[in-house]
């Protein structure tokens, strides 16, 4: 695979959650071109079939490779569990491919050895087993409690994370009796750290809220300058697109990379909604 340092990175969510990543790898690699496409007008993918994050996933990881990425950051935890096979293979031989789950999995084994950990994701997350399994591959002697906690992307895509409706959902999900005596939770879902202040006043602070966002952008930070694959651009203006209009989405995206940026409205599903329309005609 011949890559040069000058392509972008492209980056991919359901929706908001993966600006979580994004803006930790922007602050580490603030001369690199991204390139970040959420899915609004799928959102959210955590409570849908495998089959269709698999469909979301590889079309939009088509179009990041269309635009010459050299890097496609799966930035969500969904689409890492029940697609990251088929990204793979549509970037085979084209784009280094990034999960967030990984990241996390090596995080736990060297921190949190003979500990009960708590995880919350989506029902598609925690349903498919990824990371118990991938846990137990590669150590027996963490404990963890999974659960799903799908009500909070809609409210987070809403812009109520910050509100009591979350706070009281978080109190509700947190109290369950799996997660008494946890030393860590795990954000399962890259949304999730857009209320994770409210994670740490539940638990006062007591239980360390592990996200993916500064993983992931270390290592791909290290693997990038590992192979000569970093870019030295002055202030690159960063490119955002939605496939539904999204007024939280300009917001938080304002809000995380404050500098310029360009968010265009792409309709990227509209091909497929003209198919439709012929075949029923
Ligand atoms: N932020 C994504 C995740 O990490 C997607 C959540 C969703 O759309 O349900 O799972």
């Amino acid at each position: 695979m011949r890559l040069s340092a000058q392509q972008p990175i492209g980056i991919f969510d359901s929706g908001v959650g993966g600006l979580t990543v994004a803006s930790a790898i922007n602050k580490l690699l603030p001369q690199e071109q991204l390139i970040y496409f959420g899915d609004t007008a799928h959102t959210p993918w955590g409570t849908q079939s495998q089959a269709s994050i698999q469909n979301y996933a590889t079309r939009i990881t088509k179009y990041l490779l269309d635009r010459n990425c050299k890097v496609i950051v799966v930035a969500c935890n969904s689409a890492s569990a029940a697609a990251l096979q088929q990204v793979e293979a549509v970037a085979s031989g084209k784009a280094l491919v990034y999960n967030v789950i990984d990241p996390v999995i090596s995080y736990l084994k060297t921190h949190y050895q003979k500990s009960k950990v708590g995880l919350i994701g989506t029902k598609q997350t925690v349903q498919s087993n990824t990371y118990a399994n991938k846990l137990a591959a590669q150590t027996q002697s963490i404990e963890l409690q999974c659960l799903a906690t799908p009500i909070f992307v809609p409210l987070i895509e809403e812009g109520l994370g910050n509100t009591k409706y979350a706070k009281d959902f978080v109190e509700y999900y947190m109290s369950n009796p799996r997660f008494k005596d946890i030393a860590a939770l795990v954000l399962g879902c890259t949304h999730y750290p857009l209320i994770k202040e409210q994670m740490n006043l539940y638990f006062k602070h007591r239980v360390q809220i592990i996200d993916s966002a500064a993983t992931v952008a270390n290592l791909l930070a290290a693997e990038l300058q590992d192979r000569d694959l970093l870019n030295n651009l002055n202030g690159p203006q960063q490119e955002f697109f939605v496939s539904a209009d999204s007024s939280f989405f300009y917001e938080l995206a304002t809000k995380f990379f404050q500098a310029n940026i360009s968010l265009h409205t792409y309709p990227l599903w509209e091909d497929q909604a003209v198919h439709l329309q012929e075949t029923s005609n």
